[in-house]
C-alpha cells in the first residue's frame, strides 16, 4: 500500500468533514439578512461534501498521481474557504455584522484549521514532511491552541446556570493555555531542546491533558445529546471538537511510538 496515498486519503477524509461542519456553523451563525454569506456558506459545504465523498471512493492502490491531483483540488478548496472565514472575521471584527453569533475566536480557530489542512496537503504532495522532532513542537504547539479555544468555547456556549460545568471547561482552559506556553518555549529553545528524553517528556505530558479533555468533551456531547444540560451548543459541534481531540491523541500516540523507534536506534540525543 503505498503510504502517500494512504496519509492524503486520511487526511481528506477527516478535514474535509471538519471544513463541511464548519460551514453548517458559520452558516448559522449569520444573520437572516446576510443571505450572501449564507449561501457562500452553503456552497463550501456543498464543495466539501462533495470532496468527502470522493475521498471515500478512493481506494489505497489507487494511481499516487491522481490522488496528487485530487490534493491540489482540496487545497485549492482549503485556501479558498480559509479565505472566506478571514473574510468573515474581518466584517465581525469591524462591527458589519452585529448579532452575529460566532465569537471572533471561533472562526479565528476555523480558520487556523483551514489553514493547517491547507499546508499538510502541500506538505504531502511536495514530499516536504517535517522532520519528527520539528513536526512533534509543531503540531503541538497547533493543536494544544485548538484545545485551549475549544475549552474557552464550550466554556462559553454552556448556560451560566450550569456553574460546575462552567468551572470545569475554565480549569481545562488554564490548563492548555499553560501547555501552549510550555509549546511555545520548547519550540523557541529548538533545536537545543529537541533531544528524545525532552520531547518525550513533552509528548506524554500532553497526552495526559487530552486524553482528560477527550473525556470531558465526550461526557459534554453525551449530555447534550441526551438534553441534560442546558446549553446553547450545537450537537454536531460537541462532536466536532471531540473529535479533533481525538485526531490529536492519535498524533500524539503516533509520536510516542515513533520516539520510542528512535529511543532504540539513536539512545537519546536526536540533534
Ligand atoms: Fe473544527
Ligand atoms: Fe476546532
Amino acid at each position: 500500500m503505498d503510504e502517500f496515498v494512504a496519509r492524503s486519503l486520511d487526511e481528506i477524509r477527516f478535514w474535509s468533514r471538519i471544513m463541511k461542519e464548519h460551514s453548517l456553523f458559520l452558516g448559522l451563525g449569520f444573520r437572516a439578512e446576510d443571505t450572501q454569506l449564507k449561501n457562500e456558506a452553503n456552497q463550501f459545504y456543498a464543495v466539501f461534501e462533495e470532496i468527502e465523498r470522493r475521498a471515500y471512493e478512493f481506494q489505497p492502490e489507487t494511481d499516487p498521481h491522481i490522488i496528487q491531483a485530487f490534493n491540489t483540488e482540496v487545497r485549492i478548496a482549503a485556501t479558498n474557504i480559509w479565505a472566506f472565514k478571514r473574510k468573515v472575521l474581518g466584517l465581525i471584527l469591524q462591527c458589519k455584522l452585529p448579532g452575529q453569533t460566532n465569537f471572533p475566536l471561533l472562526v479565528d480557530h476555523v480558520s487556523r484549521e483551514a489553514n493547517y489542512f491547507r499546508n499538510r496537503l502541500e506538505e504531502l504532495n511536495s514530499g516536504t514532511l517535517e522532520p519528527l522532532p520539528d513536526a512533534i513542537i509543531d503540531e503541538n504547539v497547533f493543536f494544544l491552541k485548538i484545545m485551549a479555544d475549544h475549552a474557552k468555547f464550550i466554556g462559553h456556549l454552556l448556560d451560566p446556570s450550569e456553574r460546575k460545568l462552567v468551572d470545569q471547561a475554565r480549569e481545562f482552559s488554564n490548563d492548555f493555555d499553560k501547555l501552549v506556553f510550555q509549546a511555545v518555549d520548547l519550540s523557541h529553545m529548538r533545536p537545543q531542546s529537541q533531544t528524545v528524553p525532552l520531547l518525550s517528556q513533552f509528548v506524554d505530558e500532553n497526552r495526559v491533558s487530552v486524553k482528560s479533555l477527550r473525556d470531558f468533551k465526550k461526557t459534554a456531547r453525551d449530555l447534550i445529546e441526551e438534553c441534560r444540560i442546558k446549553s446553547i451548543i450545537h450537537p454536531l459541534l460537541a462532536d466536532h471538537v471531540f473529535r479533533e481531540a481525538e485526531r490529536f491523541l492519535f498524533i500524539l500516540d503516533m509520536f510516542d511510538q515513533s520516539l520510542s523507534g528512535v529511543k532504540v536506534n539513536k539512545r537519546e540525543i536526536l540533534y
